[in-house]
């Protein structure tokens, strides 16, 4: 079942992650007047970013709370931008709707990476593009749904290995290959960002809210045993995010991610 990004708290990593829109936001420039998606949303913070800088903004995202949370920030700050419920699957925009098409870490997570790829080149507009991010190998993210993942298959079982192959978004090869098939060439950039906290207790309790970590303790808590499994969980969750600390005196991560630019040709 896939998981629904309303539950917990995301609010917390979603401003943590806030440099990387602005990052994405930035290198688009210039914005004023074009069309902009921005396919799972969240919180709306890439959205947000562009319909500061003049862009006519649509945030779509699955997760029905966030939607909300979206459009409250946008009359928060003053900013016009509109926010629908819609999945990568079937992006609720017409045909070549967007000038720029932006997925901050979001439509990583579709289930069918083909055929979100296929909706993402539908609704870029001829001379568009697309600009998404995605988590390479290594940093803390995926060391914490690593850790997490392999646990609840030894819990529960591994899931079966229905649905496509999942797609390596960081990396260049595979993208030019599942891109051309629509006729678009791909580019990757490398960065990282750091993550901090004074400890490696206190940099996990920060995810602690998280949807992911709401929908396992969830699963856990439906088990006799699910006090033990939990902390057994959480036993590991430490273990993994200690292995990979760069700061023998507090906690740092370098968490490295792929900027990944698509257009036709
Ligand atoms: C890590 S969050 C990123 C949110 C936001 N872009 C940000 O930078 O904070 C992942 C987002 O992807 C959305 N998402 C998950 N599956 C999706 C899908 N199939 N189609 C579109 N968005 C999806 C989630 O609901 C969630 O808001």
């Amino acid at each position: 079942m896939e998981l629904d990004w309303g539950l917990g708290q995301y609010e917390p990593t979603g401003q943590s992650l806030l440099p990387i829109s602005e990052i994405v936001v930035a290198m688009s420039e210039p914005l004023a007047g074009k069309r902009v998606v921005d396919l799972g949303t969240g919180t709306g913070n890439a959205a947000l970013l562009a319909a500061e800088r003049g862009a006519v903004v649509t945030g779509v995202d699955p997760a029905a709370r966030l939607v909300e949370v979206a459009r409250k920030r946008a009359v928060e700050r003053g900013v016009q931008a509109d926010f629908v419920v819609g999945d990568a699957a079937s992006i609720p925009v017409a045909d070549g709707g967007a000038d720029l098409l932006l997925s901050v870490f979001a439509v990583i997570f579709a289930p069918d990476a083909d055929a979100a790829i296929a909706e993402m080149t539908r609704v870029t507009a001829p001379d568009g593009l697309i600009r998404l991010t995605s988590w390479v190998p290594g940093g803390s993210m995926m060391a914490i749904n690593g850790t997490a993942g392999k646990f609840m298959a030894e819990v529960f079982g591994a899931p079966k290995p229905a649905g496509p192959e999942p797609l390596a978004w960081h990396d260049e090869d595979a993208l030019r290959a599942a891109f051309a098939k629509y006729g678009f060439g791909v580019k990757v950039e490398r960065r990282s960002m750091d993550l901090t906290a004074k400890s490696a207790e206190e940099f996990l309790a920060k995810s602690a809210q998280h949807p992911m970590a709401v929908s396992a303790a969830q699963a856990l808590a439906s088990r006799p045993d699910g006090a033990e499994l939990q902390a057994e969980l959480e036993r590991r969750l430490l273990a993994a995010v200690q292995e990979i600390n760069e700061d023998p005196a507090a906690y740092k991560v370098s968490n490295q991610y792929a900027i990944v630019t698509a257009r036709r040709g």
